[in-house]
């Protein structure tokens, strides 16, 4: 059971961010609900980051409000955020974990079990006593979404988490986020990967030079796409 003072609705509202004398984002409205994984996309330099950024609370607006369940300035004691390239501690798996769990204060007789039950979530059981920096890229990206999940988030906001990985390592990051938004949680994940938010969204929020194109549940935006730059996006055509 979720406690009453959920984090979502996401909310963005009027909200301009400015980062060296240049307008970064200008978001108009953008509402984030409970349910399936919400992809953002958009090229190189978009503003995908930012988006994150800032609905994990990393950064404020510079101008507006980002809400979360109606309320501003909600500390991220219920959100999670995981960047494209995670460090991972000189420490081995179990102990990556340990150690987020013991951040946020969980029993120490509890940690045992809980570090089996992420793992195994995330495909890795039994990797407890490997060096979290010898394993595999994908693999270092799921024990970082173990790490991530340790929190026990409502909403995990990932950075392009399968941009440095091969098709299969990039699969088997899908499948477990698949099973991580089935569990309940919210998942905003941003990509350049068409690929990976037809294959996990529910809705995708398009942006291009800091302003949201298009946002549509994911049948429409890939069927019926509603904008010439989605269009373009999609057919694989550059847009700078
Ligand atoms: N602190 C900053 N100062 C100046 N420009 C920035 C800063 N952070 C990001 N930018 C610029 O803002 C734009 C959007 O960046 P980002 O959110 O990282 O885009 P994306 O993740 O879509 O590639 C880029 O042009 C980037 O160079
Ligand atoms: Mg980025």
């Amino acid at each position: 059971m979720r406690a009453p003072d959920s984090d979502l609705p996401l909310r963005f509202e009027r909200v301009r961010f400015e980062a060296g004398n240049r307008l970064i984002l200008d978001i108009e409205s953008l509402s984030i609900t409970n349910g399936a994984p919400t992809a953002v996309v958009g090229p190189n330099g978009a503003g995908k980051t930012t988006l994150l950024r800032l609905g994990m609370g990393l950064f404020e607006p510079t101008v507006g409000r980002v809400t979360w369940g109606g309320r501003e300035k909600v500390p991220p004691t219920r959100r999670a955020i995981l960047f494209q390239r995670p460090v991972m501690l000189m420490r081995s798996a179990a102990n990556n974990i340990d150690y987020a769990l013991a951040s946020v204060n969980a029993p120490s007789r509890d940690r045992r079990r809980k570090i089996a039950e992420l793992l195994a979530l995330v495909g890795l059981s039994g990797f407890e006593d490997r060096p979290a920096r010898r394993l595999s890229g994908g693999e270092q990206q799921r024990l970082a979404l173990a790490r991530s999940l340790a929190r026990d988030p409502e909403i995990l906001f990932l950075d392009e988490p399968t941009a440095s990985l091969d098709p299969a390592a990039a699969k088997s990051v899908e499948d477990v986020l698949r099973a991580v938004a089935e569990r309940g949680v919210k998942i905003l994940i941003s990509t350049h990967d068409l690929g990976t938010a037809r294959r996990l969204a529910g809705d995708v929020v398009l942006i291009h030079r800091g302003k949201i194109l298009e946002h549509s549940v994911s049948e429409v935006f890939f069927k019926e796409p509603r904008t010439e730059e989605a269009r373009r996006f999609q057919a694989s055509d550059l847009l700078i």
